[in-house]
C-alpha cells in the first residue's frame, strides 16, 4: 500500500463526548477511551447521578481522568436526579464510593465551570452537522434535558451510542429492565424520539463479554498502575453479578461499548424497532426490542447482540498498556 493510500486509509478520530455515572465499569471504559487518542478525540466527560449520587460520580470521573493521565479533558457535572422518577442507585454493586476495590480520594483537578447540560447545548448546537458522537454510559438524563431545552442540537449529533437496555438477557435491576434505562426511562424515551442515529449495547451483548481468571491475569500481566487498578476494580465489581446470575465471570458493560467505538468489527447486531416502557408497573423501564419485526414498525436503533469477548480483552489489555 503506498504511503498516500496508507495515509488516506487513516480515519479521522471520532469527536466524542462521554456521559457517565462512574461506576466501576465506567472507570474501565474511561481508561480505555483515554488510552485511544488516535481513534477517539474526547471533547469532554459529562457526569450524571446513577450508580451513586452526582457528587461521587463527578469526583470519580475526575479521578479516572487523573489515572488516565488526561487532565486535558474537561469534566462537567450534570443532572443530580432523573427527569421524573424517584432516583435509584446501585451502591450495592459499585460500593458506597462508586468505585470498588481501590482507594478513592479527592482528585488533583476538579470540575470545569458550568454544567453538563449547558455544555451539551453549546457544543452540539455549534457543531458542524452530524459531527459529534455521544457515548452514554449511564442514565440518559443530561442529553434528554439538553434535547428538551434545545431540540435543534440533534443536528450536531453524528450518533448516540448507549450502554443500556435488555431483551434476550432479562433485566439486572428488575426482571425485565436494565439499570441505566430503569434509572430514567423518560430520558431514554426523549433521546429515542429525537430521531438521532442510535446504537444500543444492551445486556444481550455485555453479558457475553465476561471476565475470567485467565482474562484478569491477562490484564494483570500488562504490569502498570492502570491495569492493576482495573484488575482490582473488576475483581471487586464482578462478584455480585457472578453470584446473582451464576456466571463464571462478570460483564464489563461500559468498556464493551467503548470497544465498540474502537473496533466495531468485534460486534454485530441488527437495525430494529425498539420502544421504552415508561408505564408504572412491573415493566417500567423495559426496552421492548422487536428483534423479529413482529410489529412492522420502522427501525429506530441498531441493537448489538453479539461480540468477540476475547477480542475485547485483547484490546483492553493492549490499550491499558499505553497508560502509566
Ligand atoms: O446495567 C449496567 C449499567 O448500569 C452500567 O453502565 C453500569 O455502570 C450502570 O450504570
Ligand atoms: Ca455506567
Amino acid at each position: 500500500m503506498s504511503l498516500l493510500t496508507a495515509k488516506s486509509a487513516q480515519v479521522a478520530p471520532i469527536q466524542l463526548i462521554i456521559d457517565t455515572d462512574p461506576g466501576a465499569d465506567d472507570v474501565v471504559a474511561l481508561l480505555l477511551a483515554m488510552a485511544s487518542p488516535d481513534e477517539l478525540n474526547i471533547l469532554a466527560i459529562t457526569t450524571v447521578a446513577g450508580n451513586v449520587r452526582l457528587g461521587k460520580t463527578s469526583r470519580n470521573a475526575c479521578l479516572a481522568r487523573e489515572w488516565g493521565g488526561r487532565e486535558d479533558i474537561p469534566v462537567y457535572a450534570g443532572a443530580s436526579r432523573p427527569l421524573l422518577r424517584a432516583p435509584v442507585y446501585a451502591a450495592d454493586i459499585h460500593g458506597e464510593e462508586g468505585v470498588p476495590g481501590v482507594a478513592v480520594y479527592e482528585p488533583r483537578l476538579g470540575l470545569a465551570a458550568g454544567g453538563a447540560v449547558q455544555y451539551l447545548i453549546d457544543m452540539l448546537g455549534n457543531a458542524e452537522s452530524r459531527s459529534i458522537t455521544v457515548a452514554m454510559l449511564g442514565p440518559q438524563t443530561n442529553l434528554a434535558l439538553a434535547l428538551i431545552q434545545a431540540p435543534e442540537i440533534a443536528r450536531g449529533i453524528k450518533d448516540v451510542v448507549v450502554m443500556g437496555g435488555t431483551h434476550f438477557n432479562g433485566g439486572n435491576i428488575t426482571p425485565v429492565a436494565e439499570f441505566n434505562v430503569f434509572a430514567d426511562p423518560e430520558a431514554a424515551e426523549v433521546v429515542l424520539s429525537s430521531g438521532v442515529k442510535l446504537t444500543y449495547l444492551p445486556l444481550d451483548v455485555t453479558h457475553k463479554v465476561l471476565t475470567s481468571e485467565a482474562r484478569l491475569q491477562q490484564l494483570a500481566a500488562v504490569g502498570n498502575a492502570a491495569s492493576a487498578r482495573v484488575v482490582d476494580i473488576l475483581d471487586a465489581y464482578v462478584t455480585a453479578d457472578m453470584a446473582r446470575y451464576g456466571l463464571p465471570g462478570g460483564p464489563v458493560h461500559d468498556a464493551s461499548m467503548i470497544a465498540y467505538l474502537l473496533k466495531p468489527e468485534l460486534f454485530s447486531g441488527r437495525q430494529i424497532h425498539m420502544q421504552v416502557d415508561s408505564r408504572e408497573g412491573p415493566t417500567y423501564g423495559q426496552t421492548i426490542a422487536d428483534w423479529h419485526d413482529a410489529l412492522g414498525q420502522p427501525a429506530n436503533v441498531m441493537w448489538i447482540n453479539s461480540a468477540d469477548a476475547q477480542g475485547f480483552f485483547d484490546l483492553l489489555s493492549t490499550r491499558l498498556g499505553r497508560l502509566a
